[in-house]
């Protein structure tokens, strides 16, 4: 269909009204197909938890020293030892959980060092990430404060590899009791008479692989041996997670509740890593390396609604949570660019934002079924939504993935509904809807590099009444943002029709639009 024959008028509803932040239309020079889309706003799903939107930090690379921790006496704007514009970018995009110290890293992780006067704390080689030396100057202490001065809530993953049951459950009544113990004294005294009340803490990281390389049945009687002694020190009621699959392994799955069954303490959560390989340098990608990272996102999908279905047949009232406390883009390394600027640096691109986009809808659509989902990483590490020029530059910049997550953000604690749509291709058309009271939000995502969408969403059980939208949008997939042109992808006011039951959006390829109706 002609860029002019998509501008018709949509059909969908009597009496069309166009409600845009822009009055006059931008014109897209691309070839458009006509989709149809049904968003049921009687039709309700789950609440979408904001945590679906959290994220993961580790001791790797510049993520943690260097991405947002410099030190008190950096050169780098700073509060406190903390970077700054990472900091303000982060609290700006509301990161309503973060996930620390590891990843891999947390299985070699000794909390105890990461204490005390900063000077006096050992310095340990980080034998996942490069054998280099760090010198504890981030540790617990640290990590409440970063936490504190984002808005976010504190998720620690626990050292099962190489730690005891003992090292962990020390570490949380130091976090949590409040008072009159040895270790909640220790705690005053390194600066916080308040206790942290850390809810989630995870059992293990990855215990199938860096975290032991445990088979599921020995993962089970470490989990059961573990959980024994993770208790409410003063009252924190506890969010425990334990290790689940690598992608969608659900043998990992069956295993791991078979052994479990009848044990007293169940775990709270359990957490699936799915990463979507690339097979090219971030930049450099091809419409086909491309198009197979993105359709990856299908397979997570899938992989959302066969592990819950596993899990329900062990746990049918779902008093056990499924979630993604690792997901994202994990792409081809660029030799050059790790050296330069840490391990797992990657540049983050157009098809980077599109994918972080399919992800998120993914999780709203599933929200029934997700209660946390963390993307990896935060900073300077594989999928990130702040870059910085390596560890020890000035710079540091919003990634096209930020916009992307502040693009989804409206959908936050808003309920899901159901949509459908008749497209099946695993990379085309992305949807995802939720209601809150007089408000629906819509995000629609073309994945498509080579066509364009007129899409037409008839909204049935409410009436809509007017609304806005933006677009986040580049042609092209391999563009982002550098340190010298930060805005390259940035979001913009975008036209949307809205009639009484139906609205409809021009997409251009790969785009991702998010509308936000006001229902009469
Ligand atoms: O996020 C990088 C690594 O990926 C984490 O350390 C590990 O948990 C996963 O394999």
């Amino acid at each position: 269909m002609s860029d002019s024959l998509s501008r018709r008028r949509f059909a969908g509803g009597a009496a069309i009204s166009l409600f845009s932040a822009l009055t006059a239309r931008k014109s897209f020079s691309f070839q458009a197909r006509t989709r149809s889309v049904a968003v049921h706003a009687d039709v309700p799903v789950a609440t979408i938890r904001p945590e679906l939107d959290g994220s993961f930090a580790e001791h790797l690379g510049t993520c943690t020293y260097g991405g947002m921790w410099v030190g008190k006496n950096s050169p780098i704007p700073n509060i406190n030892g903390y970077r700054k514009q990472a900091v303000e970018f982060l609290r700006e995009l509301g990161i309503p959980v973060l996930r620390w110290p590891g990843g891999c890293f947390a299985d070699d992780y000794h909390w105890r060092d990461g204490i005390g006067p900063v000077e006096k704390r050992p310095k340990r080689v980080n034998l996942w990430w490069g054998s280099y030396t760090e010198d504890n100057s981030f540790g617990t202490h640290e990590f409440i404060g970063l936490c504190k001065l984002i808005g976010a809530e504190p998720y620690i993953a626990g050292n099962v590899g190489s730690g005891t049951p003992q090292e962990l459950r020390d570490w949380v009544e130091y976090c949590n009791y409040p008072s009159g113990s040895t270790l909640s004294d220790e705690r005053a005294a390194n600066g916080s008479p308040e206790p942290f009340r850390v809810r989630h803490w995870g059992v293990g990281n990855e215990n199938w692989g860096c975290g032991g390389n445990m088979s599921p049945e020995v993962y089970a009687d470490n989990y059961a041996r573990f959980a024994t002694y993770l208790r409410p020190f003063g009252g924190t009621s506890l969010v425990l997670v334990a290790c689940g699959p690598s992608s969608n392994d659900l043998d990992w799955t069956r295993r791991f509740f078979d052994s479990l069954r009848g044990h007293r303490r169940p775990p709270n959560a359990y957490s699936m890593h799915f990463y979507s390989g690339g097979k090219s340098y971030a930049t450099k990608f091809t419409v086909e390396t491309m198009r197979e990272q993105l359709a990856s996102f299908a397979a997570m999908e899938k992989a959302i609604i066969q592990q819950r279905a596993l899990m329900d047949s062990y746990d049918p009232d779902r008093k056990i949570g499924l979630m993604i406390d690792e997901w994202g883009v994990w792409d081809r390394m660029a030799p050059e660019e790790e050296k330069r600027y840490g391990r797992l640096w990657q540049q983050i691109t157009m098809r980077s934002a599109i994918a972080a986009g399919l992800g998120l809808n993914v999780f709203r659509r599933q929200a029934d079924k997700l209660y946390m989902c963390n993307i990896a990483q935060t900073v300077n590490v594989l999928h990130a939504v702040v870059l910085t020029d390596g560890g020890n530059g000035m710079r540091a910049i919003r990634t096209p993935a930020w916009y992307a997550f502040d693009l989804l953000k409206p959908h936050r604690g808003k309920t899901s509904l159901r949509v459908d749509h008749e497209s099946a291709e695993p990379v085309g058309l992305s949807v995802s809807a939720s209601r809150e009271a007089n408000q629906l939000v819509v995000t629609l995502i073309n994945a498509r590099h080579d066509e364009g969408m007129r899409v037409n969403c008839a909204v049935a059980g409410a009436q809509a009444s007017g609304g806005t939208a933006r677009i986040l949008h580049h042609p092209d997939f391999n563009a982002c943002n550098t340190f010298d042109n930060p805005d390259v992808i940035v979001p913009k006011a975008h036209p949307v029709e809205v009639g009484r039951s139906s609205v409809a959006v021009d997409l251009p390829p790969l785009s991702i639009v998010t509308a936000v109706l006001a229902l009469a």
